[in-house]
């Protein structure tokens, strides 16, 4: 069976108030369009088709590369209208399934469950009750067999059928040859002048196609965003529900409600981590990792037993086993740290390979460098990388000691076990095991007499 998904991304969404599409706007860090699109090629065989119009460069830039079917709808004249400009493109003996790009946590199982009712000749269509119903297509059912017979629009309904809890999601899914018989005979004879995809409930149950109405497992799954409030409603529910996911998979997590992954994680056993952490990209963290509260972590991975302290901010890294890092510390993109490893407070590392056991713990920049095994690194280090225009780079041997308060000058090699005396400016390249130190002699001039202010009378 070959499926069609067709995904209705044309509107304006006015009331985003925003400059860009609606379904670019992200839940999870992802664009609202792009979790309907991944969560459609979960199933099998299925060609995608995309309809957009209001912002359609927007999102054409999103879309291209992605191996779709754009198909540009100039005009909204209705969901039906919107449906029919993909349908040339449709294979008739397969299933089309009518998918939104403003409701973005449908799930997979749902969807392969009416793929399945319309592959076996059904209409399948997903319906949710609803206390308050306002707004939403009605589902009508005969009173006697409970068959879906129509959908009506709420602009369109009359009291008896405002009455009626059961509305329309908009999600279906139907064999296409009906779709490609009924969407021609679409009128826009209605309240909203509109061409109404739901107006082929009524013709598929004159033919005597039967409608199979199922239900989501959560209302969240069909929730539809028009607006910042119920985007954030849903980016809450969609971390809920992965906080819910890590736990299960055995990480402990100090407060649900405080952890936002806007990417992938893979997490070893026992991992713990502690409140408002955000996670982004594809973020993989080994056995027993520990990361301390509000750490920002973006495409890196972390070995198993590494401790991470407080509010550090690690991106394109990647750090062996047992390593140390933070409080406060930041690791920028190209950071390797080998095995325990101990970068600490106010540290900031670029493109740094950073040598087994390797420590540089206090207030320092390391960038483009390479350590050895056993290296320490004094407080307030920096490697001078940078005259301008040109990076270049600073080796620093096993078990070098660089004393507090130095600049590499870069390019510069420290050679192994060699020292620099704190306070150094370290132009030249140090030989192994030497002693390499820059500073001014001190001088002292004894019993000197320190500037005083004047104090004239009369003055307080
Ligand atoms: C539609 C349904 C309604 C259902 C509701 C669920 C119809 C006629 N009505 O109503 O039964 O309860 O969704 O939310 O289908 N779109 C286009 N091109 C168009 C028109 C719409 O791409 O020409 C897209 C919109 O961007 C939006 C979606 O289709 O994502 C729904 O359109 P909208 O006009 O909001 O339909 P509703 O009035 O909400
Ligand atoms: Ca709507």
């Amino acid at each position: 069976m070959s499926v069609d998904v067709v995904i209705l991304a044309a509107g304006q969404g006015s009331r985003m108030k925003s400059a860009m599409p609606k379904v670019l706007h992200k839940v999870g860090g992802k664009p609202m369009v792009q979790h309907v699109i991944d969560t459609a090629r979960t199933l099998n065989a299925a060609d995608l088709h995309v309809v957009i119009g209001h912002g359609a460069d927007q999102v054409r830039e999103l879309l291209n590369s992605q191996n779709i079917n754009v198909v540009l709808q100039a005009e909204q004249l209705g969901t039906g209208h919107a449906v029919a400009q993909a349908m040339p493109a449709v294979t008739a003996d397969g299933v089309t399934l009518v998918l939104y790009g403003d409701v973005p946590m449908i799930r997979s199982e749902t969807l392969t469950q009416m793929v399945i009712l319309a592959d076996q000749d059904n209409l399948a269509l997903l319906t949710v009750n609803l206390t308050d119903p306002t707004g939403y297509g009605r589902i009508v059912r005969d009173a006697a067999s409970h068959a879906v017979q129509a959908i009506v629009e709420h602009k369109d309904a009359n009291a008896v059928q405002l009455a009626i809890n059961e509305v329309n999601t908009g999600i279906l899914a139907v064999p296409s040859r009906w779709l490609q018989q009924w969407l021609p005979q679409l009128s826009a004879n209605n309240a909203q002048g509109e061409y109404y995809l739901t107006d082929i409930i009524a013709m598929a149950a004159s033919q005597g196609v039967t409608i199979a109405a199922i239900q989501p497992e959560a209302e969240q799954e069909v929730q539809g965003v028009n607006n910042r409030l119920q985007l954030s409603e849903l980016e809450r529910w969609y971390q809920s529900r992965q906080a819910e996911q890590l736990m299960l998979a055995g990480v402990t997590l100090a407060d649900p409600a405080r952890i936002d992954l806007r990417g992938n994680l893979t997490t070893g056993q026992d991992v713990y981590l502690d409140i408002n952490l955000v996670v982004e990209g594809d973020v993989t963290l080994g056995d027993n990792v520990v990361i301390e509260a509000n750490c920002c972590l973006k495409d890196c991975r972390i070995a198993s037993g590494c401790h991470i302290k407080a509010n550090t901010v690690i991106e394109q890294a990647d750090l062996g086993p047992d390593c140390e890092v933070g409080p406060y510390a930041r690791l920028r993109p190209g950071t390797k740290l080998a095995a325990k490893a101990k970068v600490g407070n106010f540290v900031e590392t670029k493109k740094t390979v950073v040598g087994e056991g390797s420590k540089i713990n206090h207030l320092s920049y390391i960038g483009d460098a390479e350590l050895g095994a056993g290296v320490n690194v004094g407080a307030g280090t920096i490697t001078c990388n940078y005259d301008g225009v040109n990076k270049s780079r600073t080796e620093i041997q096993d078990g070098a000691f660089i004393g507090s308060n130095s600049s590499l000058v870069a390019p510069v090699t420290i050679g192994a076990q060699a020292t620099i005396g704190a306070g150094s400016t370290i132009t030249k390249n140090v030989q192994p095991d030497a002693l390499a130190l820059t500073r001014a002699k001190q001088a002292q001039i004894e019993n000197w007499p320190r500037p005083r202010k004047n104090t004239q009378k009369g003055e307080q």
